[in-house]
């Protein structure tokens, strides 16, 4: 048995997560019980558990937000991983964080490897790279996985924001020059189980990044086609509230007729198979995801 350290419990991925451990034991936080940014805090707190093994889901994840609050996102996206790898050092415990696909910058025409040059294009990419290089400076074993197009059925996320829409109004644009992986936090939360049974810590060759995202791909605008889809062929069956808009009143648009403080890459495909190779391991694909995820919904 572990005992596990988990941060960022009101989050998706943290909220998943944190009901997943049967075996171990898992001592959850949310931000009001350990603050990311109080680096006392954090490190008093971790001398307190012990933890064999940390998790740390919690982020400073407004992407466009991040470009005027910088110093906020690197405190909690580079110092606070620093610190808990410090921490965890000391310990000789492991560590698990999440990055982004947005540490690279998108210009590549296939499924980017983890060995590929990193150049992220907005400030919250930027914070979450420095988190990764700040974990592999302090040397402990740890896993730094790569997801991206986080959802969920809890949460602020785009199916979450497609769904009110669709029942809001009659017809929508979405950006269709953008390609990735939806990958649920279900699906995360799983694959992070599965990981931890088959991570062996003290072999070096396992510590580093992988890249961790529901298989296949599509864009903005087919990830909304695909949920809108789902959820008129759920509704049928569970009495749920017709939708205002249908799949043909969604136009793809492109990211210049959808300005956004941050820049986005147009490209955010991860290639998933060191995942695979290393740990047998392979998230399921973001059509079933989706699938699954739909119907845990309630209207
Ligand atoms: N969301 C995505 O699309 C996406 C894409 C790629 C990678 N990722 C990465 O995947 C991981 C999980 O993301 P997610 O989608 O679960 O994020 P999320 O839903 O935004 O949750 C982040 C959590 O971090 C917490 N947090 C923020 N600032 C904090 C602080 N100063 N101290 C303590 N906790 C703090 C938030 O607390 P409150 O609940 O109090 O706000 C929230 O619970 C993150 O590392 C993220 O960078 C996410």
């Amino acid at each position: 048995m572990q005992k596990i350290l988990l941060t960022g419990v009101n989050g998706q991925v943290g909220h998943a997560l944190k009901t997943k451990f049967l075996h171990d034991e898992v001592i959850a936080l949310s931000r009001e019980q350990l603050d990311l940014t109080k680096v006392h805090d954090i490190r008093r707190v971790v001398r307190e558990v012990k933890p064999n093994l940390i998790i740390n889901p919690a982020a400073y994840t407004a992407v466009d937000k991040a470009e005027s609050e910088l110093d906020l996102a690197f405190a909690v996206n580079a110092t606070a991983p620093q610190i808990l790898a410090e921490e965890a050092a000391r310990l000789h415990a492991a560590l698990i964080n999440f990055s982004t696909d947005y540490v690279y910058d998108g210009t590549k025409n296939s499924a980017y490897l983890e060995s590929d040059a990193v150049n992220p294009i907005n400030g919250y990419g930027k914070s979450k790279l420095a988190g990764e290089e700040a974990i592999r400076a302090v040397g402990l074993p740890h896993l730094i996985l790569r997801t991206s197009w986080v959802y969920g059925a809890y949460g602020k996320n785009f199916l979450r924001t497609i769904l009110r829409l669709g029942a809001e109004r009659d017809s929508l644009g979405i950006v269709a020059d953008q390609c990735g992986a939806p990958t649920s936090s279900e699906s995360i939360a799983d694959g992070v189980v599965q990981l931890v049974n088959a991570w062996q810590p003290s072999l070096e060759n396992q510590t580093g990044v992988y890249h961790f995202t529901n298989t296949g791909e599509t864009s903005w605008h087919g990830f909304s086609c695909e949920i809108i889809n789902e959820y008129n062929r759920l509704a049928v069956d569970s009495n749920w509230p017709a939708l205002k808009t249908g799949v043909d009143s969604i136009a793809a648009i492109t990211t210049a007729e959808y300005p956004t403080p941050a820049a986005r890459p147009a490209n955010s495909r991860l290639d998933n198979t060191k995942l695979r190779m290393i740990f047998g391991i392979e998230l399921p694909s973001w059509q079933l995801s989706l699938q699954q995820v739909m119907q845990t919904l309630t209207y």
